[in-house]
């Protein structure tokens, strides 16, 4: 176990009648609110009319940005950055996924530096110590980035989907209420519930070195609670329990809990921010179509153990066999939760992506080097892994 400070300021209110806390949070900051959305789902579904009731009659002044894009670009960014220096914006209010608060957090960034410009700040991997706060309404289970301090923000034009990270980028309050994700379609909420599994999976194995138990079980009882519930969300959009489960689980996949003490790894992660970044895909599908590969890719006698250990915990897959025949058995089971309980389709060619940017794809997802995990993967592992996805 490594030594580790912890500190996470994200003051969570989780439930049905929580958001009447919101304009206190608000106000502590000042009253003008730049109010950042997506695509209108807010609008179909109540939210924006909840959230605009609660703070217009307590007299807040709301500037808005809608549009964020799933896989937010930089260009949104910059544009709300500009809208926080003209409109003297005191506070960035996102009320959305993992897109919409990215894209907040972003602004809050950006809107500190002189020119408002996101981009020099996410190639130059500046860790972020100074942005305007961020406060976020959480409407779809999946990222964390409602509790944590990074924000993914994508550039079109080169092709780039890289992470801005900084302790001034974790939202100062995060209003989880399970309600506001039951307007998701099945589709999202299948991605979403893959990528809450995948935050586990990615940093699970560094675990099995470290004499931590409480860790490791705290991250099987996570992926449990996914592949429990997540089916039963897309069968009942409005079963408060399941959606419940799968908020909790989402904040706490990557609130930082789960890797404390632990090396933190995201090779799965790295790997399909390229797929995004090239393709415009759905993070959670690329992750579930990357993760049995990449699974099937590391098992040998040296990590069949591991694996199998997930397949016990999580998939109830037998305890008393021999590893390397329990974790074939592993990766069959997350397999099937990817393309057969979630509905996910299995390849990237059904996505539409071919071969013909995986060599760029595998360079640009190790950074020139390798990536790291239970085996360092290079940047031909990584080619012959997208090409096991075909
Ligand atoms: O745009 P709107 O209209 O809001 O619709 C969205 C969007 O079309 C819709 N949606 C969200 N909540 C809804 C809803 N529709 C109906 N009812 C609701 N309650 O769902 C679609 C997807 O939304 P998006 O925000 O893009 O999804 P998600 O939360 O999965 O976020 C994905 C982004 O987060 C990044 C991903 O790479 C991707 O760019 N990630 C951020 C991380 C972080 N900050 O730590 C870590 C993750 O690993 C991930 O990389
Ligand atoms: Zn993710």
């Amino acid at each position: 176990m490594n030594d580790f400070m912890y500190h996470n300021p994200d003051k969570v209110y989780f439930g049905k009648a929580q958001i009447q806390h919101l304009p206190a949070e608000l106000r502590q900051f000042g009253k003008n609110v730049l109010l950042v959305y997506g695509g209108g789902s807010i609008k179909k579904n109540g939210i924006y009319d909840t959230v605009l009731s609660c703070l217009v009659k307590e007299g807040f002044i709301l500037t808005e940005l809608s549009g964020v894009e799933p896989n937010p670009r930089h260009t949104t960014v910059n544009r709300g950055a500009a809208i926080c220096k003209q409109a003297d914006i005191d506070v960035v209010l996102a009320v959305g996924g993992g897109s919409t608060i990215d894209c907040a957090k972003g602004i809050a960034a950006a809107a500190e530096t002189a020119d408002g410009n996101v981009w020099p700040l996410v190639e130059q991997k500046i860790w972020i110590t100074k942005a305007l706060p961020v406060v976020a309404v959480l409407t779809n289970a999946a990222t964390g980035s409602e509790m944590d301090a990074w924000a993914v923000i994508s550039n079109m034009d080169t092709n780039e989907k890289i992470g801005l990270g900084g302790s001034a980028l974790i939202p100062r309050a995060a209003f989880e209420n399970p309600e506001y994700s039951y307007s998701l379609p099945i589709y999202q909420t299948a991605c979403g519930s893959f990528d809450i599994f995948n935050h586990v999976l990615d940093n699970y194995y560094f675990s099995q070195d470290a004499a931590f138990d409480m860790i490791l079980e705290f991250q099987e009882a996570v992926m449990r609670a996914v592949v429990k519930w997540a089916p039963i969300a897309m069968k009942e959009p409005q079963n408060y329990e399941a959606r419940a489960n799968l908020m909790w689980a989402s904040s706490l996949a990557l609130n930082g809990i789960l890797d404390a003490g632990m090396m933190h790894d995201c090779a799965c992660h790295a790997m399909e921010h390229e797929l995004s970044a090239y393709y415009d895909i759905t993070h959670g599908h690329g992750l579930a179509i990357l993760t049995p590969r990449w699974l099937t890719y590391l098992l040998d006698e040296e990590t069949a153990p591991a694996i199998h250990r997930l397949g016990t915990a999580v998939f109830g897959i037998e305890k008393a066999i021999r590893p390397m025949i329990g974790a074939k058995q592993t990766i069959e089971a997350v397999s099937d939760f990817c393309f057969q309980t979630l509905g996910l389709t299995a390849t990237l060619s059904e996505l539409g992506i071919t071969d013909e940017h995986f060599a760029e794809m595998a360079k640009h997802a190790c950074g020139g080097r390798s990536l790291s995990g239970i085996k360092t993967l290079s940047s031909a592992d990584i080619e012959k892994i997208y090409r096991m996805c075909l």
